[in-house]
């Protein structure tokens, strides 16, 4: 039987903590949630990644671990989706990117996408997690609530 959204969530998420257990390094974890994310949801995620916090600059994003097509290397905080998440600390869903104003078109072929802030134990803000997909409106509240656990599992208050 076909598995749902909820139940692939659930099992990445369990093959994602056992993989990542006794690993700290951040550039580690980041790269297996990219893998075994867009691994899973083969067709739905077409760019998967994260825009790292750069401290140096105070308020840039710079890319890190992905998997998918060239991604731009910087957003300043407040450009495109993933600067404003970075800006506003909330998760957002953009249906449609080609109608949300001051998008980033890193990649014609994205339609829709999910940007979820990442927090680390302390609750600063590290990074921030982007998945594209070539389908409109490919993300729902069900992605959100799965990837802000996961993301927490991995960065956050886990302990
Ligand atoms: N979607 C992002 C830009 C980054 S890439 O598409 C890889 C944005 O609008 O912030």
């Amino acid at each position: 039987m076909a598995k749902n959204r909820a139940e692939i969530y659930e099992q990445v998420e369990a093959q994602i903590v056992a993989v990542l257990e006794g690993e700290s390094d951040r550039i580690a974890q980041m790269a297996t949630v990219c893998c075994l994310l867009s691994e899973a949801f083969i067709d739905r995620y077409y760019w998967t990644g994260f825009y790292l916090v750069d401290k140096s600059k105070g308020d840039e994003l710079v890319v890190g671990p992905y998997q998918g097509t060239l991604g731009c290397l910087r957003i300043a905080f407040g450009r495109g989706v993933c600067g404003e998440v970075a800006a506003n600390g909330e998760t957002m869903i953009v249906e449609d990117v080609h109608a949300h104003a001051g998008h980033i078109a890193c990649d014609h072929r994205t339609n829709s996408e999910i940007v979820v802030p990442v927090y680390d134990t302390k609750n600063h803000l590290i990074a921030v997690f982007d998945v594209d997909s070539t389908y409109k409106a490919a993300f729902d509240a069900s992605d959100q609530m799965h990837l802000e656990k996961i993301l927490r599992a991995v960065f956050g208050k886990a302990e």
